[in-house]
C-alpha cells in the first residue's frame, strides 16, 4: 500500500492518508460505495476495493490483477482512459463518463475520476481511479432522449401530414372555384339562350313564357352565385340575395329598382330554403308587374320574422295594381306561377294567403319555415 493516497474531487485535495497502516487504509477504501482502483504508472491494476469488485462482478481480484487497466474496458472507452491516465501521471485530475459491462456482462455506465497518488517526495507514484455507477441515470436520460426522438418523429409526421392536407385543400379549393365558375357560366349560357329564343318568337304569350322560364332559372342561378360569393356551401344571408333577385326580376319585366320597396330582415337560411324563397318571390314579384295594369306600379316586398316563432318567416309581396280578379281562389288558380308558389310553400311547411293590400292592389303572404 502506498504511503500517500490523495483523492482529488472537484480539484481539491480532500484526503491525505499518509502514515496510516495499510490495513487501515484498505478498510477506509473498502468503506467507499464507489469502485476504487489503484493503478501503477505502467497502467496495470494493483488494487480494487470490495464494493468495486461487487459492482464490477469480479469474484476474485486475481482475475484482473496486474492487467492493463484500459484492457478491461471496451475499445470505445480506452482512449478516454489513456488520456485520463496521462493527465494523472502529470499530476492532474480528470473525469469522464463511459460504458463498461461488468465481468459477467451486465451493461453499466460509470462516472470515472482519475487522480494522482503522490509519494513522500511529492512525485506521482500511482494513480487512483474512482468509478461511480451511473447506469440508472444514463438509462433514464436515454429513455428521455428516446421519448424526445419519438415525439420529434411524431411532430415531423404531423407537420408532413398537415402540409399534405393543406396542399390537398388548396387543390380542392381551386377545383371548387373552377366548378363554381363553370356552373355560373352554364347558368348564364342557358339564360342567354332563352332570351335569344325569346327575341326570335313573335307570339307574345310564347315570349312571356320563355321570359318567365329565364327568370325562374335566374332565381336558382342567383342562389348559386351567392353561395359561391359568400364561400358558404350550406347557408346564405337572405337579405342581399333577395335584393339582388328583386333587381333582376325588375329589369327582366322592364321595371326599375325604384318601383320596389324592399324590407328584408337580416337572416341566414340553408341554401335550398333560399332557392325556394327565390322561386316564390320571383313568381309573386313578376305577377305584381305583369297583372297590376298600372303605369306606375309600386311593389312592397318583405321578409319578416314571425314574433315568438323560431325559424318562421313571412314572405310578403303587395302592389298598388288593380287587385286580384273577382272570385280569385288559390285552389282554382291554374297559372304556372301560383303552382310554383304552392309547391315551394308546401315544401317549407307553410301556407299561402292573399288579400287586398294597403297599397291598393293584391297582397300575397307566404308563411314559411326557415329551416
Ligand atoms: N299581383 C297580382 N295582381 C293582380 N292579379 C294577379 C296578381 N297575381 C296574380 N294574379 C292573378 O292570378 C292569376 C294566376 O297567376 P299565375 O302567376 O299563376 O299565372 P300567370 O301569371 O297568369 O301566368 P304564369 O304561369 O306565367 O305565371 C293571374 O293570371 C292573375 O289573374
Ligand atoms: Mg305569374
Amino acid at each position: 500500500m502506498t504511503d500517500y493516497i490523495s483523492e482529488n474531487r472537484d480539484g481539491h485535495i480532500v484526503e491525505l492518508l499518509g502514515g496510516l497502516s495499510t490495513s487501515f487504509a484498505i478498510s477506509i477504501l473498502n468503506s467507499s460505495p464507489d469502485c476504487i482502483k489503484l493503478i501503477e504508472l505502467d497502467g496495470s491494476l494493483s488494487f480494487m476495493n470490495h464494493n468495486g469488485m461487487c459492482a464490477m462482478e469480479v469474484d476474485d481480484f486475481c482475475m484482473v490483477e496486474a492487467q492493463p487497466w484500459p484492457s478491461l474496458w471496451p475499445e470505445s472507452a480506452q482512449q478516454l482512459l489513456q488520456d485520463a491516465m496521462d493527465t494523472a501521471t502529470e499530476g492532474g485530475t480528470s473525469r469522464f463518463e463511459a460504458f463498461c459491462p461488468t465481468a459477467k456482462g451486465k451493461p453499466r455506465w460509470w462516472e470515472v475520476t482519475v487522480s494522482p497518488v503522490l509519494g513522500k517526495t511529492g512525485r506521482v507514484e500511482r494513480l487512483l481511479s474512482t468509478s461511480r455507477d451511473i447506469t440508472a441515470r444514463v438509462e433514464r436520460e436515454k429513455r428521455m432522449q428516446e421519448h424526445e426522438r419519438q415525439l420529434d418523429d411524431y411532430a415531423q409526421m404531423l407537420r408532413r401530414e398537415l402540409a399534405e392536407k393543406k396542399e390537398l385543400l388548396a387543390a380542392k379549393e381551386v377545383l371548387v372555384r373552377e366548378v363554381d365558375h363553370r356552373v355560373k357560366n352554364s347558368f348564364a349560357l342557358i339564360i342567354g339562350l332563352l332570351r335569344l329564343q325569346m327575341r326570335n318568337v313573335s307570339e307574345e304569350a310564347a315570349r312571356e313564357a320563355i321570359n318567365d322560364a329565364a327568370n325562374r332559372i335566374s332565381a336558382v342561378a342567383r342562389v348559386h352565385e351567392h353561395l359561391y360569393r359568400d364561400e358558404s356551401v350550406q347557408h346564405i344571408p337572405v337579405r342581399s340575395f333577395l335584393q339582388d333577385l328583386c333587381r333582376g326580376v325588375c329589369s327582366s319585366v322592364g321595371g326599375s329598382e325604384g318601383q320596389v320597396e324592399m324590407v328584408f330582415d337580416d337572416v341566414t337560411v340553408p341554401s335550398d330554403v333560399a332557392i325556394s324563397y327565390g322561386l316564390i318571390l320571383t313568381e309573386l314579384l313578376s305577377n305584381a308587374f305583369k297583372h297590376s295594369q298600372s303605369d306606375d306600379t309600386r311593389v312592397r316586398v318583405a321578409l319578416e320574422t314571425v314574433p315568438d316563432k323560431a325559424d318562421r318567416y313571412l314572405l310578403a309581396v303587395e302592389d298598388n295594381g288593380r287587385g286580384l280578379p273577382e272570385g280569385f281562389t288559390l285552389t282554382e288558380a291554374t297559372g304556372l306561377g301560383m303552382k310554383i308558389c304552392k309547391i315551394y310553400v308546401a315544401q317549407l311547411s307553410g301556407g299561402l294567403s292573399h288579400s287586398r293590400s294597403d297599397l291598393g292592389g293584391a297582397r300575397f303572404v307566404a308563411d314559411v319555415s326557415g329551416v
